[in-house]
């Protein structure tokens, strides 16, 4: 059981990391024709339909184009998430965590400023500008703000010297990190299987996989959580 935790962990660090890779190079090369060749491929392997692909692109150029026009914002987003996703596995090395305890405070700031940036920006384009209206506004709302506040809060207990409450804080902000690639794999699915847009598909997929992510890290919170002691 623990081996499959580490695989779905190291699959799901991998699709954030490229995802956040991927639109990094986009920005910085102006070059969102590369982005919607491959998006067109991989929409013609959900389904045979060329409706669906046709009109599944015609979404896509329009969000590329909100991308495009806060390109900054974006570049903020995708650059400081991916960041975070790969460069925050480290801290959860108790090995690492004991033999360098500087180096483990010192990427911990830095990977809190970099949640708390890539957190405020996706904010933006979930809650401030979205493209699929209540159900994106409401899941980005509800997940991005849960990620500041964990991550502030994690800050705030290890200051208070709270090691265990920081620990657990900072799994549920990583899981909320880590639900950006389960919310793909399941928009996937939900693309190949129902017959919906891209539009009405958004807040399904961002509930079904920020929640999903965040249900099994709370359960690992909970199995793994040392006893509390009798009075
Ligand atoms: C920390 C790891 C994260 C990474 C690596 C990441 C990566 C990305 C990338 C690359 C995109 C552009 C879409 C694409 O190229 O496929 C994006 C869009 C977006 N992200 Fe994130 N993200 C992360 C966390 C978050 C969080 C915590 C939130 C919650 C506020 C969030 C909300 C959004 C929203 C709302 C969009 C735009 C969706 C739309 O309206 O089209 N992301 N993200």
């Amino acid at each position: 059981m623990r081996r499959a935790g580490v695989v779905a962990i190291a699959l799901l660090v991998a699709i954030g990391a490229v995802s956040g890779a991927v639109r990094t190079y986009v920005i910085l090369n102006h070059d969102a024709q590369f982005l919607l060749r491959i998006q067109k491929t991989i929409y013609g392997s959900f389904t045979r339909d060329t409706t669906f692909v046709v009109l599944w692109t015609r979404e896509l150029v329009v969000i590329e184009e909100r991308f495009a026009k806060h390109d900054r914002i974006m570049l903020v987003h995708a650059a400081a998430g991916g960041a975070f996703l790969l460069l925050a596995l480290l801290q959860f090395s108790s090995r690492l965590r004991l033999r360098y305890r500087e180096l483990h405070r010192w990427l911990g700031r830095v990977l809190a400023f970099l949640a708390i940036a890539s957190g405020l920006a996706g904010l933006f384009f979930g809650v401030v500008i979205p493209f699929a209206g209540a159900g994106e506004v409401t899941s980005t709302g509800f997940f991005g703000a849960l990620f500041v506040f964990a991550i502030v809060r994690a800050v705030i207990a290890i200051r208070a010297g709270r090691i265990e409450v920081h620990r657990e804080w900072m799994i549920r902000a990583y899981a909320v990190a880590l639900g950006i690639s389960t919310i793909r794999i399941v928009g996937s699915l939900l693309q190949t299987f129902t017959p919906l847009s891209i539009r009405e598909l958004i807040g399904v997929m961002f509930w079904l996989g920020w929640g999903l992510t965040l249900a099994a890290a709370e359960a690992w919170v909970r199995m793994t959580r040392a006893p509390t002691p009798r009075a």
